[in-house]
């Protein structure tokens, strides 16, 4: 795939730039709230549906509004189409086309910056080419890294937006740290944490190498990753830990082809997020729970789904439990492997008394995890109507500011960087 196949002549090696303040960037930036009741969005989706149905062309409300398709071999089409190239929308700044406008100036002059260990880049460690990003930073920035074990723990503070973590292809380089919960808290135990709105990783190994807690003991807990940060991907990322790998803390996400392993809780969080094509691994010995969705009030439009994803590995093992009152968790067309328990989920978390409001559904799920019977009486087997409003890049706008990852396997001017 050719993407950004215009732009790259024009990719400019990392200069510094004209510095700007905090407030010049941020003062006219509205953040994004993720906070309307999900009766509502759905309502607006809908109308906005059909409005575009009635002023344009078939093909484009088909990129826009069709859901996952049925048919996996049409999932690819699929993907690509919901995810179209910049150039194919810059300049449209109405209509369906259009791109979040400060993506879309932000993506206009890409700069790089080389991260590698024989020193033959600009930094020899991802915090130094972080830190060499300006606060108020409006342009993209790749940071290409070069293949490797970066022993790092980095944050990405929310005032440097527009940040893509490039791992080398056929390298996956690996960044690892061991910060545990009785150390740090939980969501600061992350080996990398990020803050900032609009961050891509792709081809990237997060891992937490702290022990697997001992069974009933306190504190082991460990984060790979925290994506806090709004409209963030991940395209072909391992997440690696035990109990709490993956924060998916708060914002819209999208993550594509990746592996998420881990124990106990390990893909929680508040975050509204999109899974797609992503293996599950537990490497549970005893009883293992993949998610802990944090939704709580009923205005809250957090929420996560999972699409031809592969729940594979051990323990007896539920697709999630509800943390919080409101938790929401849908399965869709996703092999689930013999590790599930049959009753699938748990409305318990902590010997917590029952939760009443939570939404676990399943729809078009395959393997033998997947069967219903011994299913909880609450979990639901969504109708195509019910599924949905879960299964369309509209869940996550992602039509706003989905693009393909950059493509960085080549570069005329400077044949020698990405090799
Ligand atoms: C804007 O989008 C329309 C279709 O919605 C398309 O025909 C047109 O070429 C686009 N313009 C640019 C500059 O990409
Ligand atoms: C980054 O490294 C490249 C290649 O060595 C060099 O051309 C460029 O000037 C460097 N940029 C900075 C900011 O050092
Ligand atoms: C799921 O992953 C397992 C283990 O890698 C593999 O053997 C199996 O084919 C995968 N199943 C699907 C449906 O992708």
């Amino acid at each position: 795939m050719k993407i950004y196949h215009n732009t790259l002549p024009h990719l400019l090696l990392y200069t510094s730039p004209k510095k700007t303040t905090h407030k010049e960037i941020f003062g006219r930036m509205s953040r994004p709230t993720v906070t309307s009741s999900f009766p509502a969005t759905v309502a607006v989706a809908l109308a906005v549906v059909q409005l575009v149905i009635l002023i344009v062309p078939s093909t484009v409300v088909e990129a826009r509004t069709k859901t996952i398709p049925a048919d996996s071999s049409k999932l690819d089409e699929w993907i690509a189409h919901n995810m179209r190239e910049y150039n194919d929308r810059k300049g449209n700044e109405t209509g369906v086309k259009a791109l979040d406008r400060r993506l879309a100036k932000a993506e206009d002059g890409v700069r790089l910056i080389i991260v590698r260990k024989d020193g033959r880049g600009n930094f020899t460690t991802i915090t130094k080419a972080i830190e060499s990003i300006p606060s108020g930073n409006r342009r993209r920035v790749v940071v290409w890294i070069g293949g490797g074990i970066y022993r790092e723990k980095i944050t990405i503070e929310a005032s440097k937006p527009f940040v893509t973590l490039y791992g080398q292809k056929g390298k996956r380089p690996m960044i690892t740290f061991d910060a545990t919960a009785s150390e740090f808290g939980t969501v600061k135990s992350a080996t990398v944490a990020v803050e900032s709105d609009y961050f891509v990783a792709v081809n990237l190994a997060f891992v937490n190498s702290a022990p697997m807690p001992e069974l009933g003991g306190t504190g082991g807990q460990a984060v790979a990753m925290r994506i806090s940060g709004d409209k963030a991907a991940f395209h072909e990322c391992h997440f690696i830990g035990f109990q709490d790998t993956l924060c998916d803390d708060r914002g819209r996400h999208f993550f594509k082809d990746c592996y998420i392993q881990g124990t106990v809780d390990f893909i929680f969080g508040n975050g509204k997020s999109l899974y797609l094509k992503t293996t599950i691994n537990s490497v549970a010995e005893g009883t293992g729970v993949i998610t802990a969705q944090a939704r709580e009030e009923a205005t809250d439009d957090s929420g996560f789904t999972f699409a031809y994803c592969n729940i594979t590995g051990t323990g007896n093992t539920y697709l999630g439990r509800a943390w919080k009152e409101r938790t929401r968790v849908v399965f869709a067309y996703t092999y689930m492997g013999n590790l599930i328990n049959t009753e699938g989920w748990s409305d318990k978390m902590h010997g917590s008394k029952p939760r009443k409001s939570m939404y676990y559904g399943e729809y078009k799920c395959m393997g033998p995890g997947a069967t219903p019977l011994g299913r909880v009486n609450y979990a639901r087997i969504l109708s195509d109507e019910e599924a949905k409003a879960f299964l369309s890049m509209t869940y996550i706008q992602g039509n706003k500011w989905l693009l393909p990852p950059p493509d960085l396997s080549f570069s005329r001017s400077q044949p020698n960087f990405f090799h």
